[in-house]
């Protein structure tokens, strides 16, 4: 079993399915004409996302890490129409792609992406009452993962789904000894939801056209 059997799998996937449309297509081509690193999660992942936000009735969505917004487009398309979701980035030319990308996917009502450090941003979030949010997606940088998650749970209501992404990193999650720092935030991640009352949750292993990494997934109780 290798990447090109979960390559084929995904595309046979994404076609039955029909999870790629012309407006999520015009992003990823949006991205690359940017120069936008192609680190998007999946169509099929963008789908999971989705629907547990379907699932989690959510009507205020918090990512951290927008990139060129395909994950937030995602998203949205979950919300209803008085919903809100806000994507933090830090990067200002990511921002603008994934603003005109939010903006061709007639999401711009939804959708406000907010430039800057997302440790900068997160206690303006919270000194606006903007949450409680019911969905949260981190994906920026991972070294930061159990601070953006501690910062979710403050941010949550009872019953909000928290979604991290990238924690199993090829396999690395599982190396007690590592020194690499998004390992061992990854592990914190883990320690974080083994240990902290406010939550519960688990990890998935995926494996698909970005190879083999996962999601921890987690539920405020
Ligand atoms: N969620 C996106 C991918 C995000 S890639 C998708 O699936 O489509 C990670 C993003 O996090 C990058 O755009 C990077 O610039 C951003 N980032 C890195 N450090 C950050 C920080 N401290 N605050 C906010 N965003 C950050
Ligand atoms: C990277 C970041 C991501 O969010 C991802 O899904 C894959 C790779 C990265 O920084 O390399
Ligand atoms: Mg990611």
């Amino acid at each position: 079993m290798s990447q090109d059997t979960w390559t084929a799998v995904d595309n046979y996937i994404d076609d039955e399915l029909g999870l790629n449309d012309p407006i999520l297509d015009a992003a990823i081509a949006a991205n690359a004409a940017g120069g936008l690193p192609a680190i998007d999660v999946t169509a099929s992942q963008g789908k999971l996302l989705q629907l547990l936000a379907r699932l989690a009735g959510a009507k205020r969505i918090l990512e951290i890490g927008t990139l060129g917004g395909y994950s937030t487009i995602w998203m949205a398309r979950a919300l209803p129409f008085d919903g809100r979701l806000i994507t933090l980035e830090f990067e200002p030319k990511h921002a603008a792609v994934a603003v005109s990308n939010i903006e061709h996917a007639g999401l711009s009502h939804l959708v406000e992406v907010r430039v800057g450090a997302a440790l900068a941003s997160l206690p303006v979030i919270e000194s606006e009452n903007a949450g409680p949010f019911d969905f949260f997606f981190i994906d920026a940088d991972k070294v930061n993962n159990p601070v953006y998650l501690d910062w979710a749970i403050r941010l949550s209501r009872r019953g909000s789904i928290i979604v991290v992404d990238n924690v199993v990193r090829e396999g690395g999650l599982a190396d007690a000894t590592t020194d690499d720092a998004a390992i061992r935030a990854s592990r914190k991640v883990v320690e974080l939801i083994a240990s902290d009352p406010r939550v519960d949750g688990t990890v998935i292993q995926t494996v698909g056209t970005k190879g083999y990494d996962g999601f921890a997934i987690a539920i405020v109780v």
